[in-house]
């Protein structure tokens, strides 16, 4: 199987390198230089989103955090509100479901139990429809699903899920604009933010141009038995799935938290043993978050933080930052998580965990 993993020492690695590529197959067919072309998210794809007052996406692990991200633009764009939630909970308690809501479940494999029983129940419920957003063709969760947008990242082997969670936000960006056509976004701002999609494939190539900084950082993690993740808007999500990347391959326990939360309680556990990894787009949550850290910062506390160029955060004593390429605050969640799974693979790499088949996971939990 290693010949699989071409010049690559892992599948995860493998497949973090393929996402310019399985990025851009996502948007193949499907989008123009300004607009998402709707009916190739599906022959009836107009009719079923046309009147879609709420939608409540279900998903699980790393789909969960691409539901998460989704909801920020779903409500940002199209204006609709949004629920997330994880499939294990929702199927196990009583809900109110608003009229003209549509069930968008997000699975890599189409076939985790959790997802696929919620879904079912859903369908007894009286949802206006049921959408999936998956990657493999005539899995039960497509087969099952009213309609269904293909993400094109190919076989994904490594347990820890990297090119599926991009491709996710890709289809669910797509999704979202479409959703948003039906109500009022303006010609001009699909142009701008198809245009920004556009630019994606080659902004991830920027981030896997800065691998060997990413691994030097890496260091940092490597004898840490704890660490914090930092994200504000529609990065929180991305910093969830740092954590869990870190968790998952690296055994490092990895929490994250809304940046805003951090004096809320994370703060007192911050000390030269707790690294905090920050994903932040702008100057402005980088300010704040310095003057919250001041005081841990005294006792040695360390800040990772992932920046954009144009934001001129400058590194001192205690700060660690890593810059990357300009991108446009909607295509943003896609792009930070690339540099952070790059992290999670080099101290993994590092610590000699089994990368691809971290102990006591499943690719695809497929029972309860
Ligand atoms: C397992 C995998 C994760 C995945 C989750 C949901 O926990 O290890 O990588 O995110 O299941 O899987 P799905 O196929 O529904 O996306």
């Amino acid at each position: 199987d290693s010949a699989d993993k071409g010049e690559y020492r892992h599948y995860m690695l493998k497949e973090i390198y393929e996402q310019p590529k399985v990025i851009k197959a996502t948007t193949e067919g499907r989008i123009t230089d300004s607009k998402v072309l709707e009916q190739a998210l599906g022959t009836d794809a107009a009719n079923l989103l046309e009147n879609v007052r709420h939608v409540q996406i279900i998903a699980c692990g790393t789909s969960y955090h691409a539901g998460m991200v989704a909801r920020y633009w779903i409500e940002e764009l199209a204006g609709v509100p949004c629920s997330v939630e994880v499939a294990s909970e929702f199927r196990y308690r009583k809900h109110v479901i608003q009229p003209d809501t549509l069930f968008l479940c997000i699975s890599q494999s189409g076939e985790t139990a959790d997802t696929l029983a919620a879904l079912r129940q859903a369908k007894k419920a009286g949802f206006r429809a049921a959408m999936a957003i998956c990657n493999v063709a005539g899995s039960s969760l497509v087969r099952e699903s009213d309609l269904v947008i293909m993400t094109q990242a190919g076989p994904e082997i490594g347990v820890a899920s990297t090119k599926a969670f991009t491709t996710q936000l890709t289809a669910l960006l797509m999704f979202s604009l479409a959703l948003a056509r039906h109500n009022g976004l303006s010609e001009e701002r699909e142009a701008d933010i198809v245009r920004a999609i556009h630019q994606v494939p080659g902004q991830v190539n920027d981030v896997l141009a800065l691998n060997s900084e990413i691994e030097e950082m890496s260091k940092a993690f490597m004898d840490k038995n704890h660490s914090l993740f930092l994200g504000r808007g529609s990065q929180y999500p991305v910093a969830m799935e740092g954590a869990l990347k870190l968790k998952e391959i690296s055994y490092i326990h990895a929490e994250a938290y809304p940046a805003g939360e951090l004096k809320h309680g994370p703060l007192a556990l911050v000390d030269s043993e707790m690294p905090v990894v920050t994903v932040a787009p702008n100057n402005e949550l980088v300010e704040k978050l310095k003057s919250n850290l001041e005081e841990v910062r005294a006792r040695g506390g360390e800040l990772f933080v992932f920046a954009d160029r144009a934001a001129d955060v400058k590194a001192e004593a205690g700060l660690h930052v890593m810059q990357l390429p300009s991108v446009h605050e909607i295509t943003a969640p896609i792009v930070y998580t690339v540099p952070l799974q790059l992290l999670s693979y080099h101290v993994a790499v590092l610590k000699g965990t089994d990368v691809d088949q971290p102990r006591n996971l499943a690719k695809s939990v497929t029972v309860e």
